[in-house]
């Protein structure tokens, strides 16, 4: 498959930055008609920063962003072997995100652009994950992305750099948020996901019944909370007289929640794939933290299987935060002609698709997606 679009008819050198939420990137990225390279890609997470609050504390995260992001950009410039000078375009993310670290970032390249006069364009941080697989994979318009995140899970449809189509989206919390609290409630460790994961390893997934919720209401929404409390009632009925929970119920119980989530996933995004669509798709494609579990990317590359549609799940690395998927998504929006301007604001709410619905909850652990 080869990716089409102006973008490709000449060479461009784009710097990329992110500080949307808790990490800080910049990124080089060079697209041509070969395709996309990406010539370095800098990522500092500031986990260690916020470890004993419990989340991400917008405060400190957009200091944290305006200390670092000179250095990351510096050595985002020197790992490609390139100046400033030789960008066609600087790439920053301006929206959704923690507000404090997107001025942070729209401040600094506002800077950049003014100091050389290289063109500045504003990038919406979902459109760098949801055009990741354009970057990895060249893939064709229109695909399907299922975005699985900490603190997002959403169906789109991609037809183009700033056309995109909301099929669905989570009603309350994100899966990879109730993964967290999951490990938690079992009394594992953090971030969950790889938690219970590792845990469901041996596991019954049968043993304990677990709902799907919603999967008895048509369309591709979704909903996680329900399925918390469910967990959190069946732990309790295992629990030993002392409050502790049994290995084998550990592992069972992780093993049924994993498969609840797989089983939601997995119909939603049939139902995501099998409706009608103006034109056909290329490819079913993940992103997020949560599709680097190997029972749900198994049970979607199996659907896809099924339906003859080629499943990308980009590198992990390019699937988390990280700046290469802006500088990708500026250089597609540059071939379409977007400039910006000192007048680009950062935006804290921006939704990808203006024309669908709004979405009811889209996790609640915070802004990161
Ligand atoms: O995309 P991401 O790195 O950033 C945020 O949205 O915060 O996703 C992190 C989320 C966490 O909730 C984590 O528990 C989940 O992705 N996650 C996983 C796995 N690895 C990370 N969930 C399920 N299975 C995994 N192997
Ligand atoms: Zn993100």
């Amino acid at each position: 498959m080869t990716a089409t679009g102006t973008i490709l008819q000449r060479s461009l050198t784009v710097l990329g930055i992110e500080s949307s939420c808790d990490d800080t990137a910049a990124a080089v990225v060079r697209t041509g008609p070969d395709g996309a390279q990406i010539l370095s890609s800098v990522v500092q997470g500031q986990t260690t920063l916020h470890a004993t609050f419990g989340g991400v504390v917008p405060e400190i995260a957009a200091r944290a962003h305006a200390e670092r992001l000179d250095y990351c950009i510096e050595q985002a410039l020197e790992t490609a072997a390139v100046t400033l000078r030789d960008c066609d375009a600087i790439a920053v993310t301006a929206g959704p995100g923690l507000i404090g670290g997107v001025v942070s970032g729209v401040m600094c390249a506002k800077g950049l652009s003014a100091a050389t006069g290289i063109p500045l364009i504003g990038v919406n941080h979902l459109a760098g994950h949801a055009l990741t697989p354009r970057l990895t994979d060249a893939v064709d318009y229109p695909y399907l992305m299922l975005l699985v995140s900490g603190g997002h899970c959403q169906f789109l449809r991609v037809d183009g750099p700033d056309q995109f189509h909301r099929l669905g989206g989570t009603i309350d919390d994100a899966p990879g948020e109730a993964f967290d609290k999951t490990a938690r409630l079992l009394g594992l460790g953090q971030p969950g996901g790889p938690a219970i994961e590792g845990a469901a390893q041996g596991g019954d997934a049968k043993r304990i019944a677990l709902p799907r919720p919603l999967l008895d209401r048509p369309g591709c929404d979704l909903s996680f909370s329900g399925l918390k409390t469910a967990l959190l009632r069946a732990r309790d009925a295992v629990l030993t007289p002392d409050g502790t929970l049994a290995h084998k119920d550990q592992s069972d119980l992780a093993a049924a929640f994993q498969l609840a989530v797989s089983d939601i996933l997995t119909e939603k995004s049939r139902r995501a794939i099998v409706q009608d669509h103006p034109s056909p798709l290329s490819a079913f494609a993940v992103a997020g933290g949560v599709a680097a579990n190997k029972t749900i990317r198994a049970s979607l590359e199996t659907l896809c299987a099924d339906h003859n549609l080629p499943f990308l799940a980009p590198p992990l690395a390019l699937c988390t935060d990280n700046a290469a998927m802006i500088a990708y998504a500026g250089a597609e929006l540059f071939g379409t002609g977007q400039r910006d301007d000192m007048t680009l604001s950062a935006w804290p709410r921006w939704p990808l698709d203006t024309k669908s619905a709004p979405m009811i909850g889209s996790g609640k652990k915070g802004a990161k997606a």
